[in-house]
């Protein structure tokens, strides 16, 4: 997904907002807890010196997505809390500064320097994640890693295992936890559990290429209910399951349109009993929270001060974390091509590039920080003048009302992963846009695709020529067709918000099945029962 972390700490709503998002959040009334694994907690632990630990929020869309459905509903969150060697201690030791941001309850998995290097940088960052995001090529595979992925996969089972009842639903999430079903099952926990992959699911014959693909794919077949952003990424784990799953339990029977309402439901329910559900469930953001915080008094009288620093100029924006899945390098290109074709866009259009910081101690990323800051001196060399530099270019994090001053006044926002999973920088930037006046260049490659095709401009990023000519049809787009466009896209996210989301998945995660049912030790006989039904 494409989350991009970028202002944690303002992510915490405010009260007001808060308020009002608590009647959607909580229309169905929760029934049971939700415990959440992630490889991250909401916050991350780091050592300052003298004075023990500090707490930060955690960066990601995973977690600025989930933090507010915990916080609603209540919940335990089960996770890393980003720094080896640490654990609940230490985490207690921050205890007031958590209770003071209105933290969910957590337990930490603690992870040492070892496992740090095997299971995330190395089993995670640079196998999954760079297969799941279509680059065989950077992939480095290791048996070492994998032996570490499958520890670091039991010890969050352990913990799980300790703190389950098994009345709560499991909202596992992501690619750091594919081995989590099998473990879960290992250690006999018969709470229902659902997965949610926030990255893209590859084709098959890029899965095929793991040596530990059947496993991965046993334990994924595990869960009640398996969901993803996109078709695409269901279509791609339905051919996968089919060749190394066994197929009595495959099934696809869980579909949302992009309102978030189920679509086949009748199907869904027959088929739920038996079968594991496989979902198209793409995550959203907090519409309403950033409709309103943007519209703030805060916001307008920073975004006021950045227009005044623009002397007049319009602005395209950029707001990624530094990954080499967000095609950063292929859009410093395609604006140095605009410029060079189209020469009335010199002096009247500046690109604004935030990075923020990611992964830093993986070599890719590192080898990628140094491969965009040449290419934006060699544009910046090719094309400044006295009183205008065509990228300002920054490497930070924002604080959320920056972000959002930035998202209110930049006329394009260009967001060309070459994949992602989801992409909310997309749907924050359209949300952020109370005056509707600015253009969304949108990959084709991210998740975002599929539902805001009809407002955005699309590209696809590895064809420099056109991309460039996006950005020129976008600096010169009819008012009217912006705001036409804009308002579509905005009334697509306000339609399907991170509640509908969670609630979607959490309803399809109740629903009973066979499985679960023989883990709770209930036999097909008795629920017949109990329910006066029988089972084909
Ligand atoms: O889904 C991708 C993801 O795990 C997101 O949660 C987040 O945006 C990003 O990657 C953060 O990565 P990391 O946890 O490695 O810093």
């Amino acid at each position: 997904m494409a989350a991009h972390n970028v202002f944690p700490e303002s992510r915490l709503p405010c009260p007001s907002a808060r308020r009002e998002l608590t009647t959607k959040a909580l229309l169905t009334p929760p029934k049971q807890r939700i415990v959440i694994v992630s490889n991250r907690l909401p916050i991350m632990l780091d050592r300052c010196d003298g004075s023990g630990w500090q707490a930060k929020p955690s960066s990601g869309g995973l977690v600025a997505a989930l933090r507010p459905i915990l916080r609603e509903r209540g919940g335990l969150w089960v996770g890393w809390p980003g720094a080896a060697d640490v654990g609940d201690t230490e985490l207690a030791e921050v205890g007031e500064h958590l209770a003071a941001h209105d933290n969910p309850r957590m337990r930490a998995v603690p992870l040492n320097s070892e496992e740090v290097d095997d299971f995330y940088k190395g089993f995670s960052n640079g196998l999954i994640w760079p297969l799941f995001h279509d680059m065989p090529k950077i992939c480095r595979f290791s048996a070492d890693h994998w032996r570490a992925y499958c520890r670091v996969n039991r010890k969050f089972a352990e913990v799980v295992a300790r703190e389950a009842a098994p009345d709560d639903v499991l909202w596992v999430h992501d690619y750091h936890l594919m081995m989590l079903g099998h473990e879960l099952s290992r250690l006999r926990v018969s709470s229902r559990r659902g997965f949610f992959l926030h990255i893209p699911f590859p084709s098959l014959e890029l899965f095929l290429e793991l040596p530990w693909r059947q496993q991965i794919m046993d334990s994924l077949l595990s869960f009640d209910l398996i969901a993803f952003q996109t078709d695409r990424d269901r279509r791609n784990f339905l051919q996968c399951a089919d060749a190394l799953g066994e197929r009595f339990v495959v099934e696809s029977n869980v579909k949302l349109d992009v309102r978030g309402r189920f679509l086949d439901r009748t199907a869904a329910d027959d088929k739920a009993w038996s079968d594991i559900q496989i979902a198209t469930l793409p995550i959203s953001i907090d519409y309403s929270r950033v409709a309103k915080d943007a519209a703030s008094d805060a916001v307008q009288h920073r975004a006021l001060q950045l227009r005044v620093d623009l002397r007049g100029r319009r602005m395209i924006l950029g707001v990624d974390r530094l990954d080499y899945t967000k095609g950063i390098v292929h859009r410093l290109r395609a604006f140095q091509l605009a410029l060079e074709r189209h020469a009335e866009l010199r002096g009247k259009i500046t690109l604004v590039q935030h990075l923020v910081p990611s992964r830093e101690k993986i070599s890719d990323y590192a080898k990628l920080r140094c491969d965009v800051e040449q290419l934006v001196s060699e544009i910046n060399g090719q094309f400044s003048e006295p009183g205008w530099v065509p990228i300002h270019y920054m490497y930070h994090s924002l604080s959320w009302e920056d972000l959002l001053a930035y998202y209110r006044i930049a006329s394009i926002a260009l967001i060309t992963p070459l994949k992602d999973g989801m992409n909310l920088v997309a749907k924050e930037y359209c949300a952020a846009q109370v005056e509707e006046h600015g253009v969304l260049i949108l990959s084709e490659f991210a998740g975002a695709a599929a539902e805001l095709k009809t407002g955005a401009l699309l590209v696809n990023p590895h064809d420099i020529a056109s991309t460039a000519e996006s950005i020129y049809q976008a600096f010169v787009m009819p008012k009217d067709e912006r705001l036409e466009r804009m308002r579509r896209l905005r009334r697509t996210i306000r339609n399907h918000d991170v509640f509908d989301w969670a609630e979607a998945f959490l309803s399809a995660a109740r629903k009973k099945s066979a499985r679960s049912d023989a883990r709770a030790g209930i036999t097909p006989s008795s629920h017949n029962h109990r329910h006066g039904m029988s089972r084909a």
